[in-house]
């Protein structure tokens, strides 16, 4: 069987660059924003393609050690070629977040941007662990999607989902038991609502300030989202279906994604919540 372009891109994650564009790189000068005096080590959780460290290192000189930790190896790659330049103020690990290895360092600053979600339900693991790796007055920098979720826990891109499936035959209501047969948890399920997130991250930190925006995502066309789609979610949601209609699904979501555009102006557009957080002394886990 021959695979589709779409296919491939989605097996790695490919094409993140461009993609991010459209979303998720917004969130990296809305933290690096908040980035105060002269930090000299930074961690990045889920640091992907290296945008954010990168962005980090050229605007604070005072860096000497910026480390990501990630869980793609094809996403590593990129990062690496990108942050050669940097020498050995960089400093790459493959590491799962719902397990984290303990490093030798103590950061001024812990970001994880557009991440969270995926470390559902386990997010407490990855939360202890920033909270033992700060420096004594570090901060840490967390942006978090909160798509508005339906009683079957679906939002954000489920629904596009759920769109691009009714346009390939499959009858709307039984999405939720497709997703459940192959274990794959909606989106907007893996995304806890802002109150129940403050909650637990106040089991480990303060939170010192919080902000919101509004993430808006637009496309010219339907190859852009599919692109998009591929990039974001790889075959995370694909593998509902055999491999022999994968092609036709990624191409089903593109065209429900520009249909959204079409009818709405915009393809999605969902609240992002960035918090700034110290860490407590004597947290619960
Ligand atoms: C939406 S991307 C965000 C990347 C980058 N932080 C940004 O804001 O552009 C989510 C990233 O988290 C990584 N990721 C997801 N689950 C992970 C896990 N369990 N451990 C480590 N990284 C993970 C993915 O490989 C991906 O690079």
């Amino acid at each position: 069987m021959t695979v589709s372009d779409t296919e491939a891109q989605a097996a790695v994650l490919g094409g993140y660059d461009d993609a991010s564009r459209l979303r998720q790189v917004h969130d990296r000068d809305w933290v690096l924003d908040r980035v105060t005096g002269d930090p000299e080590v930074l961690l990045d959780l889920g640091s992907g393609i290296g945008q954010l460290l990168g962005a980090a290192l050229d605007r604070h000189p005072s860096l000497r050690l910026a480390v990501g930790l990630e869980r793609s190896e094809h996403r590593l790659a990129e990062a690496a070629g990108r942050l050669a330049p940097y020498g050995a103020r960089v400093a790459l690990h493959r590491a799962d977040l719902t397990g984290p290895p303990p490093l030798p360092h103590r950061a001024d600053v812990v970001t994880m941007t557009s991440v969270l979600h995926w470390l559902y339900p386990v997010e407490h693991r990855v939360l202890g662990w920033v909270r033992d790796h700060l420096a004594p007055g570090g901060s840490f920098l967390l942006t978090t999607y909160h798509p508005a979720r339906d009683g079957h826990g679906f939002g954000g891109e489920d629904d596009i989902v759920r769109d691009a499936l009714a346009d390939l035959g499959t009858a709307p209501e039984s999405v939720p038991g497709l997703f459940d047969d192959h274990g794959v948890l909606p989106i907007a399920t893996r995304t806890r609502p802002a109150d129940e997130l403050a909650e637990l991250l106040g089991q480990f930190f303060t939170v010192e300030e919080q902000w919101e925006r509004e993430a808006v995502v637009t496309v010219r066309d339907a190859a852009q989202y599919e692109h998009f789609h591929a990039a974001t979610f790889g075959d995370y949601y694909a593998t509902v279906l055999e491999p022999a209609h994968r092609a036709a699904f990624f191409r089903a979501v593109g065209r429900a994604g520009w249909e959204r555009q079409r009818r709405r102006g915009r393809v999605s557009a969902m609240p992002v919540r960035l918090w700034k957080l110290t860490a407590r002394s004597g947290g619960t886990a």
